[in-house]
């Protein structure tokens, strides 16, 4: 991960040692770079420099009020899924902020809010949503822009839990019949069909998948324009993967490559969403052991953060690289590959390692961050860095358990702040407090 590097086996973030944030803020704690934020954001903006695109972070990635100003300040708009997010990119983004509002079920209210609050364009997912935004916005006496997000029905398998452009999802327009949709639409009074959108799934590591469904939006953006709709926008959604093993991910030049040659061919303008490429590897989660423990030939690892604070390894079985912040003089500063399961060898012997599980201290057999690690021997007090926990991560976060949720803290340069402070009980009762009789 750029800007996370060891240096005399202590793990830095940018210039900052990251036992020091422990000492200061505890633990779990998330730890973001701006630098590292920055340079995603702005891999993309230059990848993609000659479509002059409006990227809209995706909130849902990580909403962080600070990391959605910096997101803004660095020339980004925003991509929301609810009225909460919303309003977080109101909060945090510049006023002329452009947001665009994807999901399946806008409520009236979301609809009616986004209106009055200078949203860019509707993701609109379904013909029952298109006419009812349409309904929302004639009794307001405006007109909505809308892009009508396309199904696009192709494979770029991610986990079944985050497909979105395979048959049968909830997401979008069927593509067989998203024309007929457009058709029922032309010269409505509430609304304008601006664009047409897709979001192929997350995280995707190929660039093939967009040049595919570019090739087919332009097909249907053909068809659109043949029906009378000015059609502006062209949306490819997000979705970009990111290194969590090793160096599989693409630079987001392979998908600019992919994309463009539909793109410059539509002569639409590119919006896109990214939130995990931009925030994923920006982010450790930091925690501290707690004990260890043997059982039934089995090794924990019992640290301080749990599922509820990074639920992504229980929830999709997704893969955290896993090491300690200070590790000892006879173990790898990193590891090659530390038990990767999708690696010809998952377990290969790594000098002084052996298999443990890192578990938290919630009351499921689910809570765990990693399973069967080759990892070096751990002991109470030992610092532990997830890496790659920036997106989906604290975003995720809940308190079950009636756990607290972790602070956050941003790193620039030899600074740092914290940018979330970490729940207290009464933020943990607050809706509760006052009903109590
Ligand atoms: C419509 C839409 N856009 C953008 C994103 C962001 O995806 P990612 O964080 O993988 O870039 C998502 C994620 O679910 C999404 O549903």
């Amino acid at each position: 991960m750029d800007h996370f590097d060891y240096r005399d086996r202590t793990l830095f973030c940018e210039d900052v040692p990251v036992p020091e944030l422990a000492a200061k803020y505890g633990t779990p704690l998330y730890v973001y770079s701006e630098a590292a934020l920055v340079q995603k954001l702005t891999e993309v903006q230059t990848a993609f420099a000659e479509a002059k695109p409006i990227i809209c972070y995706s909130v849902k990635a990580n909403g962080n009020l600070s990391i959605c100003r910096l997101m803004g300040k660095h020339g980004s708009g925003f991509d929301v899924t609810s009225q909460g997010e919303f309003q977080r990119a109101l909060t945090a983004g510049p006023e002329d902020s452009k947001i665009v509002f994807a999901g399946v079920g806008k409520t009236d209210t979301e609809i009616e809010f986004a209106l009055r609050n200078g949203v860019f364009l509707f993701d609109v997912e379904s013909e029952q949503e298109l006419h009812n935004i349409g309904k929302v916005a004639n009794g307001l006496g405006v007109k909505a822009n809308v892009a009508l997000r396309v199904n696009p029905d192709l494979p770029p398998k991610t986990h079944v839990k985050t497909d979105t452009s395979v048959k049968g999802v909830k997401f979008g327009l069927d593509i067989e019949t998203i024309v007929d949709v457009a058709m029922g639409v032309v010269g409505h009074a509430g609304l304008s069909v601006v664009g047409l959108h897709m979001h192929l799934g997350s995280p995707i590591l190929k660039a093939d998948p967009y040049r595919m469904g570019a090739e087919k939006g332009l097909a249907l953006i053909k068809q659109f324009r043949a029906q009378g709709h000015d059609i502006k926008y062209l949306n490819m959604g997000g979705g970009f993967g990111i290194n969590y093993r090793k160096d599989e991910a693409k630079p987001a030049s392979a998908f600019a490559d992919a994309i463009m040659p539909a793109l410059r061919e539509s002569g639409c303008q590119l919006i896109l969403e990214p939130g995990r490429f931009i925030v994923g590897n920006s982010a450790i989660l930091l925690s501290r052991v707690l004990y260890t423990k043997a059982t039934g030939g089995k090794h924990y690892i019992i640290q301080d953060a749990a599922m509820n604070d990074l639920i992504r390894p229980t929830l999709y079985g997704s893969f955290h690289r896993i090491w300690p912040v200070n590790p000892a003089a006879d173990v790898p500063v990193t590891p090659d590959v530390n038990g990767d399961p999708d690696d010809p060898q998952p377990f290969r012997d790594m000098p002084n390692c052996f298999k443990q599980d890192v578990v938290g201290p919630v009351c499921e057999s689910g809570d765990y961050l990693a399973k069967d690690r080759p990892l070096p021997g751990a002991k109470r007090g030992d610092l532990l860095a997830a890496f790659s926990a920036g997106a989906y991560g604290m975003a995720m976060a809940s308190n079950y358990n009636s756990r607290v949720r972790a602070a956050e803290v941003l790193v620039t340069g030899r600074t740092h702040r914290l940018i979330r402070r970490r729940e207290s009980f009464a933020d943990l009762v607050a809706c509760e407090a006052d009903c109590l009789t």
